[in-house]
């Protein structure tokens, strides 16, 4: 059994967690801990994510993050077989501090050092919270820097088949959140006040690619099987109902200046908000269909939403297609996914050197999903020394999830 420390810091919540696995694979993985310090506090200040503050403050919290998750899953430095870090992608200062952390972790521990895709995290959350996920399946992955549809057709490899062309589905949420004055990140407080709005009140348009918009742009991996060039990429594009969210804002404006009431707001809310889910669940189950899969996941942030989790289980119903949405704890960045794919990457025998650079546009390898680093170099780092005395500022979520079951 391998005990790892799993650490990452892509964006703005410092996390922290410990898990044990096997190479038997996600049905041995259990999550002793899972500790999150979250940023948004600082963040919403500016209405958005301060590359810089973010760095800071992951400089911070990381150390006592990491503490706390060591105590709640009852382990000691020692008894760490593996450390696993976001290597990217994500924010270069921000994946600095928590690379540079894990190396030096590594080094003074003597402990191998595993780099993991901040995605493949995301996807493996989703054999966290359902070890026998039947493959093949089609997992969309829907944050707010990336919006990716992938083929799994085996365990631990993750093909590319479609991706968004502009916004990702989250910074739709949180652009749209802005333009309506709601407080970063705008997806949880659209998810809510869209509760009492009407889905159906406003027809905001949803891009449909042309033709040629389908075979522009970089390549997705065509995998055996995969409709050929012009035959349809499943891409996404949410630039456009942005654009006429504004317009349709802008005319209200300048029709009535006055206020908005709370039931126009929750209707403008509900209407952008199915238009989304509507976007993501169509082109999913398309591609459910054409690679005949037998399940489908949803993760990253935007899974937490609850409207679109309510329709991809009925859609999932109606086609008795298994859909996994992971626990709202593991939807938005922690490190439990972080320590899952970690694991899987243990068992592919996948580690990196200690002078693994952060990497902020790192892609994810077609096959394996295996973060490719050159491996060269003498090793460097230094051995931790926490500054505060381990004390975490922020906001602090911690629990033990339970890793069975649904
Ligand atoms: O995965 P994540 O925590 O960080 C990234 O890797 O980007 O995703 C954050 C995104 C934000 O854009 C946030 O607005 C969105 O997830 N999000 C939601 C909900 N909760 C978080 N979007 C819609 N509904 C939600 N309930
Ligand atoms: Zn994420």
């Amino acid at each position: 059994m391998t005990t790892v420390l799993a650490i990452e810091t892509s964006c703005d919540e410092t996390a922290a967690a410990v898990a044990t696995g096997d190479e038997t694979g996600p049905g041995s993985w259990a999550i002793r801990s899972s500790v999150i310090a979250s940023q948004v506090d600082i963040h919403r200040e500016w209405g958005g994510v301060v590359p810089e503050l973010a760095s800071r403050q992951h400089l911070r919290d990381l150390c006592g993050v990491a503490e706390r998750a060591l105590g709640d899953g009852g382990v000691d430095w020692g008894d760490l077989d593996a450390i696993a870090v976001t290597q990217g992608p994500g924010l270069v200062g921000s994946l600095l501090v928590g690379v540079a952390f894990a190396k030096s972790l590594a080094l003074a521990l003597g402990r191998p050092l595993v780099p993991v895709h901040h995605l493949a995290g995301h996807i493996e959350s989703l054999f966290l919270c359902r070890p026998d996920l039947p493959l093949p399946a089609v997992v969309l992955v829907v944050s707010g820097g990336h919006t990716n549809l992938y083929h799994l057709p085996e365990a631990g490899r993750y093909e590319l088949v479609g991706r968004t062309r502009d916004d990702a589905a989250g910074e739709a949420f949180d652009k749209v959140a802005k333009l309506l004055g709601l407080t970063y990140p705008g997806g949880p407080v659209i998810d809510r006040i869209a509760r009492g709005g009407d889905e159906r009140a406003i027809r905001f348009p949803v891009a449909r690619m042309t033709h040629d918009d389908r075979v522009a742009g970089p390549a997705t991996v065509n995998p055996p099987g995969f409709p050929r060039r012009g035959d349809g990429r499943m891409d996404f594009s949410f630039s456009g109902l942005k654009t006429a969210v504004a317009r349709h804002l802008q005319r209200r404006r300048a029709e009535d200046p006055g206020p908005m009431s709370e039931s126009e707001l929750a209707d403008i809310c509900a209407s952008f908000q199915r238009a989304v889910i509507d976007a993501l669940l169509d082109r999913t189950f398309e591609a459910v269909r054409r690679f005949g899969a037998s399940g489908l996941g949803i993760a990253g942030g935007v899974s937490a939403n609850s409207r679109l989790r309510e329709l991809a289980g009925e859609r999932g119903e109606k086609k008795g297609l298994p859909v996994v949405l992971p626990t709202l704890h593991l939807s938005t960045d922690n490190a439990a996914m972080i320590a899952a794919a970690g694991l899987r990457q243990i068992s592919a025998g996948v580690t990196a050197r200690l002078d693994l650079n952060a990497d902020p546009a790192l892609p994810l390898a077609a096959a394996g999903g295996t973060p490719r680093r050159p491996a060269s170099g003498e090793g460097a780092g230094g051995s931790c020394a926490p500054p505060g005395g381990g004390v975490v500022t922020g906001r602090v979520t911690t629990t033990r999830p339970d890793p069975g079951g649904a």
